[in-house]
């Protein structure tokens, strides 16, 4: 396989649920290999269906769908191997009777000796902070631990292609920075993985992305660096995402191009005079 081939390329792919609901509607989109692209749009606009298409789970009505080279969902078995998943709903993947077990199912169900996978499970645990969670069951778990427990799974199969869909949506806003900071850790040590993401939260999209993808009624509507996208209010506003606060400040203040990281908005206001 050609180190230059796209981690996902979806060509003019269309879901109709029964009933007739279009909920991926033509949609096209081409993500690189070691790119991570936070995809954003207001509730029902097919994130989770377009999600699930990517992970070979339904089957388009029509379009074509590559994942790590594979057809898609016809190929399925063989590019989920190399891929790691936290679903929106996380009850639905953790089924172990404890976490230990959990996090080194995806291990065992790859073929590695339950000893081997333990073993590996334990240290994925370790280097996102869980060791003390190890023997609980996962069910009773908080919302915030088991979606770091769900993340633990996806990961310790030392994955390709990462897909994350609202993974910090109920945690608080110390779970969620820690998430965001174990998921930088990640990309750093494995600048080759490949990460989707879906989030309605913009310092999430700001810290991860290396581009946004805006998505409304089942087809993609903008697309482009972070630093552009999420600058921009009324366009987020479009797509049911509520703006960076300092960014509606500089736009009231009449500034269309207001920098997204925090730090440099105030130097701009400083620059301007407006300090005490
Ligand atoms: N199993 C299903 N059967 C029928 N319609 C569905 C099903 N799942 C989703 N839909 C519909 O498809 C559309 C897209 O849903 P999807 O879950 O992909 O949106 P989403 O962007 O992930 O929303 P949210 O932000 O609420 O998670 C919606 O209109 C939804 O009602
Ligand atoms: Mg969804």
């Amino acid at each position: 396989m050609s180190g230059l081939e796209p981690a996902v390329e979806i060509n003019c792919v269309t879901h109709e649920y029964p009933g007739g609901v279009c909920a991926v509607c033509g949609l096209s989109l081409r993500i690189e290999r070691g790119e991570t692209v936070v995809i954003l749009g207001p509730n029902g606009s097919g994130k989770t269906t377009l999600l699930h298409h990517i992970l070979g789970l339904l089957k388009p009505k029509e379009g074509v769908i590559r994942v790590l080279g594979y057809e898609m969902p016809e190929e399925a078995e063989k590019a989920r191997e190399a891929m790691g998943v936290v679903l929106q709903d996380v009850d639905d993947q953790l089924i172990m009777p404890t976490v230990l077990e959990d996090v080194a199912f995806g291990l065992v169900a790859r073929g590695v000796p339950r000893k081997e996978a333990e073993r590996r499970a334990r240290e994925v645990l370790r280097e996102l902070g869980l060791e003390d969670l190890e023997d609980r069951p996962p069910q009773f778990l908080s919302g915030g631990q088991k979606r770091m427990v769900a993340l633990a799974g996806a990961v310790v199969i030392d994955p390709e292609l990462l897909i994350l869909d609202e993974p910090t949506t109920g945690l608080d806003h110390l779970a969620a920075e820690r998430f965001v900071e174990v998921l930088s850790g990640l990309k750093e040590d494995r600048p080759n993985l490949t990460v989707i993401l879906t989030t309605f939260d913009v310092d999430v999209a700001a810290t991860l992305a290396d581009r946004v993808v805006l998505i409304r009624d089942g087809t993609v509507s903008v697309e482009g660096p972070p630093d552009e996208i999420l600058t921009d209010p009324g366009l987020l506003r479009e797509h049911g995402i509520k703006p960076p606060k300092h960014v509606e400040l500089l736009h009231e203040l009449g500034i269309d191009s207001p920098p997204l990281d925090v730090e440099e908005a105030v130097e701009m206001l400083r620059s301007m005079g407006l300090h005490g």
